[in-house]
């Protein structure tokens, strides 16, 4: 028999409507003419687990998952990705047609594969990569650096204990440095990522002395709203290689698609248009 069901995918959070991935999700269904739907639900904590076994019911090919149900995703799985693993959390959840969870963590890839879309030659190995943040998105990040092969990562967090904690968690392979010591450690940095929150809606940002990035580092920020943020403004006017945090959403993107969808989605400038409206 003939089954022309579309394909169902959907996007887990709480709060959720602020979330891009439904848009992109659309845009890559229909740009590959894919008979297909991705849609954004509102769910509790509490109500993670049987949301996940009614979507499978359903006939769902997989989900993402915002917060707060990135560590739930992980516990749920009955397989998950070595990334995920070191990572603590999920963000992409596969389903099989024997209804079992598949889980991943897509945030590293997309890390990693929006700055190498700017910038092939770019290589972690070469210098230190400060890691400004301690929290979930600074393990996708401390995650990717290491497994692109980068031997020297520094994390400084506000509350330091918490970097102290993710030097365990990653058994001792990054150092852990003093928030007030920001400056002279960037200064001797080749990477220097932004993954707190601090720079969103440009209320705050990372108390960083402009004259202290060095013209060679590259600057990441995974904040996207704004789009520029006062730290990738200073990078750039400092004449430094500067990577913003909407390409790393829309690459993150791409390996949940191909695993629901069957096709690769490219990541275009129409995309990253419509996203940013
Ligand atoms: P995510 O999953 O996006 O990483 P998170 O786990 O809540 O979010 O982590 C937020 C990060 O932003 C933390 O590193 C946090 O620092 P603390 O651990 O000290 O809370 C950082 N952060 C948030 N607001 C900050 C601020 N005003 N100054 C410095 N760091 C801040």
């Amino acid at each position: 028999m003939y089954d022309n069901r579309p394909f169902l995918a959907a996007v887990l959070g709480n709060p959720i409507s602020h979330s891009k991935s439904p848009r992109m999700h659309n845009y890559w269904l229909k740009k590959n003419r894919i008979n297909g739907y991705y849609m954004p639900i509102k769910v509790k904590l509490g109500d993670f687990e049987k949301t996940i076994k009614s979507l499978i019911s359903m006939g769902f090919s997989g989900v993402n998952v915002t917060i707060p149900h990135k560590l739930s995703a992980l516990e749920i799985a009955d397989e998950s990705s070595e990334t995920a693993q070191s990572i603590g959390a999920a963000n992409t959840l596969i389903f099989s047609k024997e209804k079992k969870i598949y889980a991943d963590n897509t945030d590293a890839y997309g890390f990693i594969r929006n700055i190498k879309s700017k910038f092939p030659n770019w290589d972690p190995k070469k210098g230190a990569s400060v890691v400004l943040g301690a929290g979930g998105a600074s393990r996708a990040v401390i995650a990717a650096l290491l497994s692109e092969g980068s031997r020297k990562i520094i994390v400084l967090n506000r509350t330091i204990e918490k970097a102290e904690e993710l030097k365990i968690e990653f058994n001792n392979k990054i150092s852990v440095e003093s928030w007030s010591h920001l400056d002279e450690i960037v200064a001797s940095s080749s990477n220097i990522i932004n993954t707190t929150s601090l720079g969103m809606n440009n209320e705050t940002f990372v108390p960083i002395d402009p004259k202290s990035i060095p013209k060679e580092a590259l600057v990441s920020d995974l904040v996207y709203t704004p789009l520029k943020t006062k730290l990738l403004k200073l990078g750039q006017d400092r004449g430094s290689k500067t990577v913003d945090g909407l390409g790393m959403l829309m690459y993150q993107g791409i390996p949940g698609f191909e695993a629901w969808f069957g096709q690769t989605p490219l990541v275009t400038e129409e995309l990253r248009k419509i996203l940013m409206k």
